[in-house]
Parts: C-alpha cells; sequence; structure tokens
C-alpha cells in the first residue's frame, strides 16, 4: 500500500464550521505551535510514537516522521459562524486561552473572519446569531456552500481540504425517509425537507467536493445512508462522532481496566458542570438528548453485559449535563462507580476531573484534519473507523459494533498506520523472537 500513499506536496486547507470556543482553540494553538510559543500536547501527529519491527529492534519514531501528514506550516484554516467575529475576538470570547498568548498571534488569528453560516434555529435554539445566509431552497443553500469551499481552495492556493465540523450540537434526529438514500436527499433539499440540517448541508457539499468531512459533535449527519452513498461515490473518507474528551476519555480508560480484571460494575454515575456555549446549547433538552445517547453508548459496548451478565448485567448508568456558567470551559465531572470483586465484595472509585474542555478537543481536531487528508491520501474511502480513537461515538459499517475500548482504538489506529506504509502489523505475541533473545543472553 505504501507506493500508493500520495505526498502531502502543497497546502491543506482546514475548513470548519463553527469557530467557537474548539476551533479557535485549535487554530490558536497551532499558530503559537508555529510561532515556537508553544507545545502541541495531546496530539499524536505532533508527539507520538509508533513502534515499528520487533521489540528487540528499538525502533520508535514518531508518527509525523514515519507517516506523510501536511506540515502545520502548511495549513490553511477557514471556516463559517453564525456570529461574525473573526478568531481573535472569538478565542478572547471563549477565555479558554489566555490573553498574552492570544495577542503573540492576534495577527494571523485577526485574518480570520468567519464566512455566513449555513443555519437554521430550528435545530439548534438556543442561539441567535445573525451572520447567516439567506437561501430560497436547501439545494440553493448547499450550493452557496460549495461556492464558499471552492472559493476558499483558490483564493489560499490549496491543493487539498478537509473540513471538521466544529459547530454546535444539534438537536436529536433519526434517520427518515430523506436520509435513506442520495436521491431521496438532493430531492429534499429542493423541496426544503425540515429533516435536513445544516451540518448536513454542509457535509453534502463537502462530500460532492471530494473534501473528507469529520463530525465532532454528536448530532446526525454523514451517519445516514444518503451522504454515505454520496461518499462513495465521490470516494471521500468520513468519520465520526463526537470529540472523546472529558469524562468519556476517562471512562474509556478505566472501563476496559475492570473489564480485563473481570471486575463487577453495578453503577456508574457521571454528572458534569460546564459554563460556555456548548454548555448553553446543552441546556436544551432535544439538544442534550444528542450528547446523551452519545455518551451512554460507551460503557455497555465495553462491558458487553450480555456476554457477561454475572459482572454487568445489572450496571445503572446515568450521564447528566448541568450548564453553570461560572466554571466557563473548565468543566468539572464527577464519577461514582460502585464495583464489586471476589466473591461479590462492594468497592467504589470517584473520579473528579476537572478538565479544561477545549484544551482536550483542539489536539483532536488537528489530528482528525491530518488524518483525514493521509486516508485520502492513500485511497482510503468512506467510514474510517480506524480514528476511533478520538470519537466517543464512532461510525462503523452498518451492524458492526463500534470498538470503545481506547487501548484497542490505539491498535487499530498504529496497525493501519502501519498498513498503510507496508509495516508488519503488531500483534504484541513476539513468540516468534523471544526465544531466539532468551538464549543469545545465555
Ligand atoms: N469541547 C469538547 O470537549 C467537546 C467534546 C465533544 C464534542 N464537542 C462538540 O464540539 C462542538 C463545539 O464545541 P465548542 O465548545 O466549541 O462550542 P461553541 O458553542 O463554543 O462553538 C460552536 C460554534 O458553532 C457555531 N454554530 C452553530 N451552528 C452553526 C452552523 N450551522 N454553522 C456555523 N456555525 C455554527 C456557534 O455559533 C458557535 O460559535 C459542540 O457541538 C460540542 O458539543 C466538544
Amino acid at each position: 500500500m505504501k507506493e500508493q500513499v500520495k505526498p502531502a506536496n502543497g497546502k491543506l486547507g482546514i475548513l470548519i464550521p463553527g469557530l467557537g470556543a474548539v476551533a479557535t482553540t485549535f487554530i490558536a494553538g497551532v499558530e503559537a505551535v508555529k510561532k515556537g510559543i508553544a507545545q502541541p500536547i495531546g496530539s499524536l501527529t505532533q508527539m507520538g510514537n509508533i513502534r515499528i519491527g520487533k521489540r528487540t529492534e528499538n525502533k520508535n519514531p514518531k508518527i509525523k516522521d514515519f507517516v506523510p501528514l501536511a506540515d502545520l506550516n502548511d495549513i490553511a484554516f477557514g471556516g463559517w459562524d453564525v456570529y461574525e467575529d473573526n478568531v481573535y475576538v472569538a478565542a478572547s470570547k471563549a477565555k479558554v486561552l489566555d490573553a498574552e498568548l492570544l495577542n503573540a498571534i492576534k495577527p494571523e488569528l485577526e485574518a480570520l473572519i468567519p464566512m455566513k453560516a449555513a443555519f437554521d434555529k430550528r435545530f439548534v435554539k438556543n442561539l441567535d446569531g445573525t451572520h447567516i445566509k439567506s437561501f430560497t431552497t436547501k439545494a440553493d443553500l448547499a450550493q452557496q456552500v460549495i461556492e464558499d469551499i471552492r472559493n476558499f481552495k483558490a483564493e489560499n492556493n490549496c491543493e487539498r481540504l478537509v473540513m471538521v465540523w466544529c459547530g454546535s450540537t444539534e438537536i436529536f434526529q433519526e434517520v427518515t425517509d430523506v436520509h435513506q438514500s442520495l436521491e431521496a436527499f438532493e430531492a429534499g433539499l429542493t423541496e426544503n425537507h425540515p429533516d435536513i440540517s445544516p451540518s448536513m448541508i454542509y457535509a453534502y457539499a463537502a462530500l460532492k467536493e471530494g473534501v473528507p468531512y469529520a463530525n465532532g459533535a454528536p448530532n446526525l449527519t454523514v451517519d445516514t445512508p444518503a451522504l454515505l452513498e454520496l461518499a462513495a461515490l465521490t470516494e471521500t473518507p468520513i468519520a465520526g462522532k463526537d470529540f472523546k474528551t472529558g469524562q468519556t476519555l476517562m471512562k474509556t480508560i478505566v472501563a476496559p481496566g475492570l473489564s480485563a480484571r473481570a471486575l463487577g460494575v453495578r453503577g456508574w454515575f457521571s454528572t458534569n458542570i460546564l459554563g460556555n456555549r456548548d454548555g448553553l446549547v446543552l441546556d436544551d433538552p432535544d439538544n442534550f438528548k444528542t450528547k446523551e445517547v452519545s455518551k451512554l453508548s460507551v460503557l455497555d459496548e465495553i462491558f458487553r453485559p450480555e456476554s457477561n451478565p454475572e459482572l454487568y448485567a445489572d450496571m445503572y448508568h446515568k450521564v447528566r449535563i448541568n450548564y453553570y456558567p461560572p466554571h466557563g470551559d473548565n468543566k468539572e465531572s464527577w464519577d461514582n462507580i460502585d464495583i464489586f470483586g471476589w466473591l461479590g465484595y462492594p468497592m467504589q472509585i470517584k473520579i473528579n476531573f476537572l478538565c479544561r474542555d477545549s484544551i482536550l478537543a483542539a489536539p483532536i481536531v488537528l489530528d482528525l484534519a491530518l488524518f483525514m487528508d493521509l486516508s485520502k491520501r492513500a485511497g482510503m474511502t468512506g467510514i474510517q473507523e480506524w480514528l476511533s480513537f478520538y470519537l466517543k461515538s464512532p461510525q462503523t459499517a452498518e451492524g458492526l459494533r463500534a470498538e470503545h475500548d481506547i487501548f484497542k482504538q490505539l491498535i487499530k489506529l498504529q496497525n493501519t498506520l502501519r498498513h498503510m506504509m507496508g509495516e508488519d502489523l503488531i500483534t504484541h505475541l513476539g513468540l516468534d523472537y523471544y526465544q531466539e533473545l532468551v538464549d543469545s543472553i545465555q
């Protein structure tokens, strides 16, 4: 496969619907790293290593030196928002990064002005932005987004583009007839079908243009037959959904450990408080429902109560999110985990995570953008399940259960990179060389 991976020549444009806390923290972070005033901590593409070959070979290059990724100096940013603030102003309002850091990159951030959004308040009730496109039909709206994409590419002299949705979480939606096929979807665009959301319009426009699309929020978008069909038609990678940060990140680190040691779980109560705009949007029950569904699936998939009823069948799992403005972007989460061990004796684990939501999400945006671009250059199309590592609710092929265990997700990600580069996959068996090594030191 190695010879099939095209080099990362020229500029990569990263297009972002939703220039809020996550997106501005991501963009400001990349600009700060480019200036040498900060480190891209939390980003596997920039700081992670990958073992190549046998353990005895001691080869552990940086991922960015192993696979051909776009260089941070070759990235152009663009995006849309319902507010007209430039990225410097939006980042200042988001209050994630301190003023000193933002001022060091002020000219770069001020130059980034959002394009008018494709927006429909029905899908995000708690927002009142006015920087939005007018349109006659949703087909016309999609065409306007396509024009934005083309103009951005030409004006910024980009070779390639990717799109990562960092917009607000839209209300809970299920697949309906209009999402069942590309034909139905395109008819729905012309007829202004109410079940076509703004995020679907951005995704449609991106996929039409062959631009990889990753969904950072939990709303229904590329996980519909219609957009899957379009991705297949235009041979475009897609990934979703919902950045895995904060409490769910902790869950998918801790739960595999409990399951690995066959410890039982009777209950897992999770509650969060956050006070940023995301928290405000999630304060609406319809928007919260989208998030709740995404967060709830994680434990069942890791514990598999149907295969292990003695340990997990009676597990009670509850997730709450409360909007609490004084905390801003500094989310605080509490987990109470009631577990049981040998002979059924109970124990408890308490996790109190004082995290910074956007600080955890920003490197995910970077990695998803760079890896989606790599997928495209490697000729990998459709759902990129190897990127589940970054997502709370990984999209899979119809009928396949998602893998939530972060360690299995990492093995899959790393093996996919090895496969792309024509290296042996690592099974961690090691029997083929273990005895040789033991004999050599005797
Ligand atoms: N921060 C995290 O840890 C995290 C984790 C998982 C998922 N997410 C999701 O990522 C998204 C972004 O989070 P955030 O904290 O930056 O939220 P935010 O509210 O600060 O930013 C979202 C931005 O999207 C804009 N927007 C909404 N609808 C739009 C549309 N149709 N077109 C263009 N712009 C639109 C809003 O005006 C806002 O500026 C949310 O959906 C959130 O649920 C965040």
